[in-house]
């Protein structure tokens, strides 16, 4: 759904009236094609930004205060510009604008009183990181209000900045994967990073072929508690790693065979056999991608569902239905879960040709069982952040 910037601005102006010259940002949502919950653990992945975005058409104001009004939800919050540094997360949308401005803050790129009006395309609760659309449009607004001649940190520490706001003040402990595609994706392609070095490069997808996102509707509230805790079961996993192979210091650096050798067991060895083998997907995929070889690219997409399911439990019934759906269904190379699990959206890789079928197949399936309406986007590589 592409927003225009001349309505955007008209709605700006609705809201805000007798301001002056406006200007617009956005920011995309994501899809993760492979590489799922591998970037905490400093690992590979492969997302795609999408054309869901976040905007935020934005001016100056005189009065002291950044002045913020979400379209989504129709409500307005302020918060005093010399206060910034003080800020408190209040469990609030407002939070991951707010977190943003305080680290900019602490960074002394204090922003300048504005008023933002934001509206996003990305849907919340569908694991497509609306969250981090939202921090990195909130970040360049901030940063093009300044009126210093100083120059902008650089975008990788824009990154960084959006990450910490969401690890420490909104309290999500995330990896950098949202963050970083939302503001590096390159229309066109998929990246594929490196979460250690954040070296990325670009990753096209054969021709014939479409990433088709299917929200499942549900988001189980477990997700919230799971999330950390899977954070957690790594590090232990880790711990115990160490105690053979003291060189490790993420499961980026663990390989299939220290898990067996290493007196792993039980939960973390659940944990850590699906992010070392996640891993090896990553990299097996953009091989097979960069080949056109569809039929692995699918296997490869279905091997990180099950591992998912069965190994990091992060899956729930709803995904796990929209992917034994799809699979079964002619011109369907290949279906996962994608994001952090507990429900959003599954990413599906379909024959161009087969795609109108497959929605209608799919929706009539989850109706019938879930009552449930599911929401299909076709995800054609997008480009990451910047000023319209
Ligand atoms: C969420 C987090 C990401 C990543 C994924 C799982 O989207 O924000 O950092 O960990 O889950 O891959």
């Amino acid at each position: 759904m592409v927003v225009e910037k001349q309505s955007l601005i008209r709605s700006f102006r609705e809201r805000f009236p007798g301001s002056g010259g406006v200007r617009v940002v956005r920011a995309p949502g994501r899809v993760n094609l492979i590489g799922e919950h591998t970037d905490y653990n400093l690992g590979w992945v492969c997302p795609i930004a999408i054309d869901l975005a976040c905007h935020i058409a934005w001016s100056h104001n005189e009065d002291g205060v950044l002045r913020l009004w979400s379209a989504n939800v129709r409500e307005m919050r302020e918060f005093p510009v010399a206060r910034l540094q003080e800020l408190e997360p209040a469990r609030h949308w407002s939070d991951y604008v707010a977190g943003v401005a305080r680290e900019l803050a602490l960074l002394n790129f204090s922003p300048e009183p504005a008023n933002l009006f934001i509206h996003s395309t990305v849907p919340t609760g569908a694991g497509l990181s609306s969250s981090a659309a939202l921090e990195l449009s909130s970040a360049l607004a901030l940063l093009s209000t300044r009126t210093v001649a100083a120059p902008a940190p650089p975008l990788l520490e824009i990154v960084k900045l959006c990450r910490r706001a969401e690890n420490d003040f909104v309290g999500m402990p995330c990896g950098i994967m949202d963050q970083f595609v939302s503001a590096f994706a390159r229309e066109g392609a998929a990246i594929a990073i490196d979460c250690r070095s954040l070296e990325h490069t670009p990753a096209p997808l054969p021709a014939g072929v479409k990433a088709v996102a299917v929200n499942s509707m549900v988001k189980h509230e477990l997700g919230q508690s799971a999330y950390p805790q899977r954070v957690a079961q790594c590090r232990e996993a880790v711990s115990i790693l160490q105690r053979k192979h003291p060189e490790i210091s993420s499961l980026r650096d663990a390989r299939m065979e220290y898990l067996s050798d290493s007196g792993l067991d039980g939960v973390p060895l659940k944990r850590a056999r699906h992010v070392v083998s996640e891993d090896e997907r990553v990299a097996e995929f953009i091989g097979a991608a960069s080949s056109g070889d569809l039929k692995r690219m699918g296997e490869l997409f279905v091997a990180s569902h099950r591992s998912l399911q069965h190994d990091y439990e992060v899956s729930c019934e709803e995904l796990d239905f929209l992917v034994d759906n799809a699979i079964a269904l002619p011109g369907v190379w290949g279906a996962r879960m994608t994001g952090g699990g507990f429900g959003g959206c599954t990413v599906n890789l379909v024959a161009e040709d087969a795609v109108g079928a497959f929605e209608e197949s799919i929706s009539r399936a989850y109706r019938g069982r879930y009552g449930l309406t599911p929401q299909f986007y076709a995800c054609s590589p997008a480009d990451g952040a910047c000023e319209l």
